[in-house]
C-alpha cells in the first residue's frame, strides 16, 4: 500500500462561515476512498484525474503523494501558492514532465519552455495581448460570437426543443475566435476546419495529458505516442505551418491584416531586436489555439450550464446586455454580471484543473521537506473549492463577487489563470471572450437543463463532462 497522499492540516484553521444565499449545489465528481494502492490510483487517474483525488484534499492545506518512484506535494495554502507562483517562480519551474503528451503537437511553444527561453518568448508575445490591442480585436471576437448565436439559431429553428451538446457548439464558437482574431480568418475556411477536427481527435487520442505530469513514471520508461497520434500532430503543424508562411509573405509584401499573428510576427524582441523565426511562431500559433479555445470553450459550457440551474441570473444578464451596444469595445466592459457569472464557472470548474512546478532545489514547505525534483502540485480545483476559505464553497453564487469573503478569496484563492509572471497569457482576452459570447447567447435564448442529463465533470485536457453538456434553448 503507498499513502495516497498524506495530508496536513493548518494548525490556526477554522471552518468557514456557513452558507449563505444561493443553494445551487452543481454537479461535483465523487471523491475516492482515503488509502488506496499505486496500482488503483493509477487505474483511477487513468479513467479521470478529479475523482482519482480523496476528498480530505479539498480541507487540506498540503498533501504529500509517496510512492516508489516519486514524490509530489500538492500545495493549497494561499501564501505558499503565492510563493511558489508569483514570489519565487524561478525556484519552481514548469516540470518538464507537463510536455510528455503535448510535444509532438506544440514543439518549444511557450507554455512549456523554462528559463531564457521562455522569457524571449514571452517578451515577443505579451505586447499582443495588452490591452490597446484587444480593443483592436475586439470586431473580430464580436463577429465569432454572432456567428455562434446565428448558428445556433439556425439548429433551433430547423428541430424546435431538441437538446443542444453545447459544449461542441462553444468549442466551435471559441474556436472561431482564435482563427479570426490570429489569422483573420473564421472558422469556415478549410485550413481552419481541417486544424480545429484534427485537434479534437489530437485530444481524444490522449485524454490524458497530464498523466505523466501527476504520476511521474520513472525516467528510463520510454514514452510512445500512437503512430496516429504523431500523424495528426505532423499535418496539425503542416497546416499552420502554411498559414504561417503565407502570412511571413503577406507581411513581407505590405499586405498583411493588422491581426495577432501579425502583430506577433512583426515584435522585435526588445533586448536582442530579433523576431520569431517561422519554426518558432508555429510553435506558438498551436499553443494559442489549444491553450485560446479549448479552456474558454468549457467555461463558457459550464456557466451556460449554471445558469440553466439558476434562471434568474440568465434574467439579471439578458437584461444587462439589452441596455449595451455590445458591438462597442467600451460597453463590453460594462457587462458586469455576465464577468461574475463567468467567474464563478471558472472557480466551479477550472477549464485547467491543475498545474504542476518541479523543486528545483530542496524547499521546506510546511516544516517539511521538499526534496529536489520535487513535483509541486498547484490544484485550482481544489483551491477554489476549499472548505476553509470560501463560504459556501460548492455553490453557485454569482454575488459572492460582491462579498467580504468573495473578495478576500478572490485575491488569495482564486487562479483559474494561474499567477506571477506565468500567468495566462490569454487571460484579459478570455474575460472579454467569455462574458460577451455568454450575454450574446443569453441575450437571445431562455436555457434549460434536459432531464437525466446532468453533467459529469472530469478532467482531460481541461475540465470537461463525460457526456457532454446537454441545454434546450428557448427563443426569447
Ligand atoms: C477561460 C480561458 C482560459 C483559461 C482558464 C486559461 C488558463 C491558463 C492557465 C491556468 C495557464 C497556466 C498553465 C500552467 O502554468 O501550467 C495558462 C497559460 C497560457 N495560456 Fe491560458 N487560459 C485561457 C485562455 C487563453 C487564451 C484565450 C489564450 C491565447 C489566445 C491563452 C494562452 C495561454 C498561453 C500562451 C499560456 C502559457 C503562458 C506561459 O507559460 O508563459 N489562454 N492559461
Amino acid at each position: 500500500m503507498v499513502d495516497l497522499p498524506q495530508s496536513d492540516d493548518h494548525p490556526n484553521s477554522a471552518p468557514a462561515a456557513p452558507v449563505a444565499g444561493s443553494a445551487i449545489i452543481p454537479p461535483k465528481p465523487a471523491a475516492r476512498a482515503a488509502r488506496v494502492s499505486l496500482w488503483r490510483y493509477l487505474r483511477l487517474f487513468r479513467a479521470d484525474l478529479l475523482s482519482a483525488q480523496p476528498a480530505k484534499l479539498y480541507r487540506a492545506w498540503m498533501a504529500e503523494f509517496r510512492t516508489p518512484f516519486f514524490r509530489s506535494f500538492l500545495v493549497n495554502q494561499p501564501d505558499l501558492v503565492r510563493t511558489v507562483l508569483k514570489d519565487r517562480p524561478e525556484v519552481f519551474p514548469k516540470s518538464n514532465r507537463i510536455g510528455e503528451g503535448l510535444r509532438p503537437l506544440l514543439g518549444n511553444s511557450v507554455f512549456l519552455t523554462n528559463g531564457e527561453v521562455w522569457k524571449r518568448q514571452r517578451r515577443i508575445i505579451d505586447p499582443a495581448f495588452e490591452g490597446g490591442r484587444l480593443r483592436q480585436i475586439y470586431p473580430a471576437i464580436h463577429a465569432a460570437a454572432e456567428a455562434a448565436v446565428t448558428r445556433l439559431s439556425d439548429q433551433v429553428h430547423e428541430i424546435p426543443d431538441a437538446p443542444i451538446e453545447i459544449e461542441a457548439e462553444t468549442s466551435h464558437a471559441a474556436a472561431d475566435v482564435i482563427f479570426r482574431t490570429l489569422f483573420s480568418i473564421p472558422i469556415e475556411h478549410h485550413m481552419a476546419q481541417e486544424v480545429f477536427h484534427r485537434f479534437r481527435a489530437y485530444q481524444q487520442a490522449q485524454p490524458i495529458l497530464n498523466l505523466a505530469a501527476f504520476v511521474p513514471l520513472p525516467r528510463w520508461v520510454p514514452r510512445f505516442h500512437r503512430p496516429a497520434t504523431r500523424r495528426n500532430a505532423a499535418r496539425i503543424r503542416g497546416l499552420i505551418r502554411d498559414l504561417t508562411q503565407q502570412r511571413m509573405e503577406a507581411i513581407a509584401s505590405g499586405h498583411a491584416p493588422d491581426d495577432l499573428a501579425t502583430k506577433i510576427m512583426t515584435t522585435q524582441d526588445p533586448e536582442t531586436g530579433e523576431l520569431f523565426t517561422t519554426d518558432e511562431m508555429v510553435d506558438q500559433v498551436a499553443i494559442f489555439f489549444l491553450a485560446g479555445h479549448e479552456t474558454s470553450a468549457s467555461a463558457l459550457a459550464w456557466a451556460l450550464y449554471l445558469v440553466a440551474l439558476a434562471p434568474e441570473w440568465q434574467e439579471k444578464i439578458a437584461k444587462e446586455a439589452a441596455g449595451l451596444s455590445l458591438d462597442q469595445f467600451a460597453e463590453a466592459g460594462r457587462l458586469r454580471i455576465s464577468r461574475d457569472v463567468f467567474r464563478e464557472a471558472l472557480r466551479l470548474y477550472p477549464p485547467v484543473p491543475m498545474m504542476v512546478r518541479e523543486a528545483s532545489c530542496p524547499q521546506q514547505f510546511r516544516g517539511r521537506t521538499l526534496p529536489q525534483g520535487a513535483q509541486v502540485v498547484l490544484s485550482p480545483w481544489h483551491l477554489h473549492r476549499h472548505e476553509r476559505l470560501w463560504e459556501n464553497p460548492d455553490g453557485f453564487d454569482p454575488g459572492r463577487w460582491q462579498t467580504e469573503n468573495g473578495k478576500t478569496c478572490q485575491r488569495e484563492a482564486y487562479i483559474p489563470f494561474s499567477a506571477g509572471p506565468r500567468v495566462c497569457t490569454g487571460a484579459g482576452f478570455a474575460m472579454i471572450e467569455g462574458p460577451l459570447i455568454l450575454s450574446m447567447i443569453l441575450q437571445r435564448f431562455r436555457v434549460e437543463p434536459v432531464a437525466g442529463q446532468e453533467p459529469i465533470p472530469v478532467a482531460h485536457l481541461t475540465v470537461r463532462s463525460q457526456n457532454g453538456i446537454w441545454l434546450r434553448l428557448i427563443p426569447r
